[in-house]
């Protein structure tokens, strides 16, 4: 399988996620490539919107900002085309120790969003950074995403 991971980042965390992901991938026999999300004017607008049409299995992630899924993932999903017949994995890392303070929505909303593109959503989970299980948070969320590329 050829799998693209999208991401978006501002400190790191979700990247470092993306990246454990690729590896991981790769591990498993897979190719895989970090496809990022740059902004331009603060993160209003995209700098580039990577293509996700050569990959046989999309992964998504992205931080939650202000109780949701980060602007510039939501301007990502507006402006790719179709995910018809894509397998979308996909996740969110936050600073609360709760879901509840914005991972639950954000992933509602990702699930929702790959939905009105025809994909079919795969929840990987959710990475609360400031948990101490946050190692065992991310494992799930690796291990989640080398299974939705079977
Ligand atoms: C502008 C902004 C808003 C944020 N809002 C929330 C929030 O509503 N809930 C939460 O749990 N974390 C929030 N965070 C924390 C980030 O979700 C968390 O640090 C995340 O892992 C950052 O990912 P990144 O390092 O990939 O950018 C916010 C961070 C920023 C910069």
């Amino acid at each position: 399988m050829n799998i693209g991971i999208a991401v978006y980042s501002e400190t790191g965390n979700t990247r470092e996620v993306a990246e454990r992901i690729r590896r991981e991938l790769e591990n498993a026999g897979h190719e895989a490539e970090l496809l990022e999300i740059t902004t331009a004017a603060g993160r209003r607008e995209l700098a580039e919107i990577p293509s996700v049409e050569p990959y046989d299995t999309l992964c998504i992630g992205g931080p939650v900002h202000h109780l949701t899924v980060a602007k510039p993932v939501k301007l990502f999903l507006e402006a790719i085309p179709s995910l018809q017949n894509k397998k979308v994995a996909f996740f969110v890392t936050q600073g609360q120790p709760l879901s509840a303070l914005g991972g639950s929505q954000a992933m509602a909303f990702l699930k929702r969003a790959i939905h009105e593109h025809s994909g079919s959503p795969i929840r990987a989970g959710i990475v609360h950074v400031s948990r101490k299980s946050k190692e065992s948070e991310i494992r799930r969320v690796v291990e989640a995403v080398v299974e939705s590329a079977g």
